[in-house]
């Protein structure tokens, strides 16, 4: 697939998780107060590889439907421990008045030993995470992002299979999540594998108690 092509694709990804997100958020009014809400905002994307929606997630939590004065800062942090992606991200994105981005080359499952990090995040966001590849791993990430939550704070997670997003609400809720929406993309793009398609599915979550 040639470069534009694929930048095509992306960008009509980027647009439909927009939609999703944005759909989704309002059947959570805590996590719409988030959205909305004037103070400033810290987001944690885990496990963002290349970080693509890191300009959809500002656009969300940073600049949508900002009033003129408004300063609302969104602080977002990406993780990935592969350094290729997140180099890569560091360079694409550096933000504007309602977005500060930085990225961290790092393992989420040693999330608490990265000192930099604020003590909490008011969002995760976790994109096509990948339980499949290894639950043991996957059930640390969940548990550490846990962790990480401000008390009000919302994990939100997209997967690309049926079963393996089912899976993940299990683990999530064994770690001490608390499902609140999940929700099905009826225009998710599929791809080559049987089954797996574009942030087919998104939910919302919190910690607990
Ligand atoms: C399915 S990819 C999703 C990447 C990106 N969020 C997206 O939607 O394109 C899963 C990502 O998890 C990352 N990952 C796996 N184990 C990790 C760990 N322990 N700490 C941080 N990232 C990890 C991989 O490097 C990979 O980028």
């Amino acid at each position: 697939m040639d470069h534009s092509t694929h930048r095509l694709l992306i960008e009509g990804d980027m647009r439909r998780l927009e939609a999703l997100l944005e759909q989704t958020a309002r059947s959570d009014a805590e996590l719409q107060r988030k959205i909305l809400g004037k103070g400033d905002l810290q987001l944690l994307d885990l496990a963002c590889g290349a970080c693509h929606e890191a300009n959809t997630l500002a656009r969300v939590f940073g600049s949508s439907e900002r009033e003129a004065g408004d300063n609302r800062k969104m602080q977002f942090v990406g993780l990935d421990v592969r350094a290729r992606e997140i180099a890569e991200a560091a360079t694409r994105f550096t933000g504007d008045l309602h977005s500060e981005f930085s990225f961290i080359n790092g393992d989420a499952t040693k999330l608490d030993s990265y000192k930099q990090l604020p003590g909490a995040f008011d969002v995760i966001f976790m994109r096509h995470q990948n339980l499949g590849d290894g639950k043991r791993t996957w059930e640390e990430i969940y548990h550490k992002a846990l962790e990480k939550l401000s008390p009000n704070g919302r994990l939100i997670i997209t997967s690309y299979f049926d079963g393996e997003h089912e899976a993940a609400l299990d683990v999530i809720e064994n770690q001490g999540g608390e499902l609140l929406v999940t929700e099905a993309n009826e225009t998710s793009r599929r791809l080559d594998i049987p089954g797996k398609s574009v942030d087919r599915h998104l939910a919302i979550l919190k910690r607990k108690g």
